[in-house]
Order: structure tokens, then sequence, then C-alpha cells
């Protein structure tokens, strides 16, 4: 017999999922592991790649919305091989607490000029899509050369208003996600993977999901 696996404290983890999160209170809380950290990865760096060839010699601005995509966006650049610009703007949504109601305010603008700049917006994920269509007007009444979306994760069952999506990392179905840098009230936005909240964790909070930012 295999001493080592007899003795070994550790309880087996599902494929890809990271062993620093084993037993954590975090990781408990999801009912699934929707996609590891090594697939994530893997399909940045496609992104990046993509990026530094349709952008070489343009010298673009990324633009990314806090706070959901403080990850992917550190990790995306360090796969960007061109010279790149990165800014960060910050929205609240205020009003009734529901996917359709929610008014997006500034709370944080952008520090660089972009203006004749090309710029690629880059989100964690999009929902509804409402959100990313006050910025997108936004931005596009400062007359940047080109603007573009990126966005790691694409929920398009439940749009509500129509977007041209450049690079999509993963087409996920409608479910509540969290994990890299992916929050439910403010929590769990340090996992290295993305989950699947529990209905349990959910309704431990009873906060509505799909009502943050
Ligand atoms: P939208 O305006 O409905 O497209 O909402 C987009 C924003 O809602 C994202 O930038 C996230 O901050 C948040 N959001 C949407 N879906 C999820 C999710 O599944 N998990 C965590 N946050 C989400
Ligand atoms: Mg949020």
């Amino acid at each position: 017999m295999n001493k080592s696996t007899v003795d070994s404290p550790v309880q087996p983890l599902a494929p890809g999922f990271s062993k620093l999160f084993s037993g954590s209170a975090l990781a408990d809380d999801l009912s699934e592991i929707l996609i590891t950290e090594p697939v994530l990865q893997a399909r940045i760096a496609e992104l990046g790649a993509q990026i530094s060839a349709d952008y070489a010699d343009k010298d673009p601005v990324l633009v990314g919305v806090l706070r959901g995509m403080f990850i992917f966006m550190a990790d995306l650049v360090r796969t960007i091989t061109i010279p790149i610009s990165v800014d960060f703007i910050g929205i609240t949504r205020y009003g009734p607490s529901t996917r359709t109601h929610g008014i997006v305010r500034f709370v944080k603008d952008l520090d660089i000029c972009i203006q004749n700049r090309h710029v690629l917006f880059v989100e964690d994920v999009i929902d509804t899509g409402m959100s990313l269509r006050y910025i997108m007007q936004s931005l596009r009444a400062r007359h940047p050369a080109s603007l573009h979306i990126c966005t790691l994760f694409d929920k398009p069952r439940i749009r509500l208003f129509e977007l041209d999506v450049a690079y999509t990392g993963f087409v996920l179905p409608d479910k509540f996600i969290v994990g890299y840098g992916l929050d439910y009230d403010e929590r769990y936005r340090n996992l290295p993977f993305v989950g699947v909240l529990s209905d349990d964790a959910i309704s431990r909070r009873r906060l509505p999901v799909g009502s943050q930012t």
C-alpha cells in the first residue's frame, strides 16, 4: 500500500481545484467550480496574443471599470507584448436593485485623455449590458480613434442591450459566478478560479444577485 496516500490529511480535490483553497470557508460556499485556474490562464494568453497582433503599432489604452476586472486586467496585460497604457474608471449603480432599473454614475473618471487614442475596454463579465452601454456612450463622446470591448465572461442569454464584443474569453450560462475578481457582497474576489455560488451561501446574505458592480 502507498503509505503517503493513506496518511495524507488532504482530501481529494476536484480537478483543477487550487490546493490552497481546499477546505477554506470561501471554497465551501461554491456549488461547483466552473473554470479552473489553468483553463483561465490559457484562454487569457490567447486573448493577449490576439490583442498584441491586432493592436501592433496602435499604442492602445486599456480601460477597466473597477473593481471586478482587476485580476483579469493584471493577468491580461502581462500576456500583451506591445506598448500599452492602462487606466480605470469607477461607477456606481443606483435605483432599485433589479437588473433593469439601475442608473449608472461615474465616481472615478479616466486620468488619460483618450481623444484620438485606440481604446480597448476590458470587462470582467457582461450580464444585461446595462452598465457597459452607458460606459461606452460616455467613452465614445470623447472621440477615441477606435473603441472595442474585451470581456472575460459573457452571459448573452440575459442581454438587454445589443453590444458589439470584439474579444470574449468564455461564454457562460446564466449563473451567478464568483472568484477571479468577481464578488458577491464584496467576498470571493480572491479565489483564483471561477465558481458558482451555492443557493445556501446566497440566502445567508440575502442580497439579490446581479444588483452590484
Ligand atoms: P450588467 O450591467 O448587467 O451587464 O452587469 C455587469 C456587472 O454586474 C459586472 O461588471 C459585474 O460587476 C456584475 N455581475 C454580473 N454578473 C455577475 C456574476 O455572475 N457574478 C458577479 N458579478 C456579476
Ligand atoms: Mg460586483
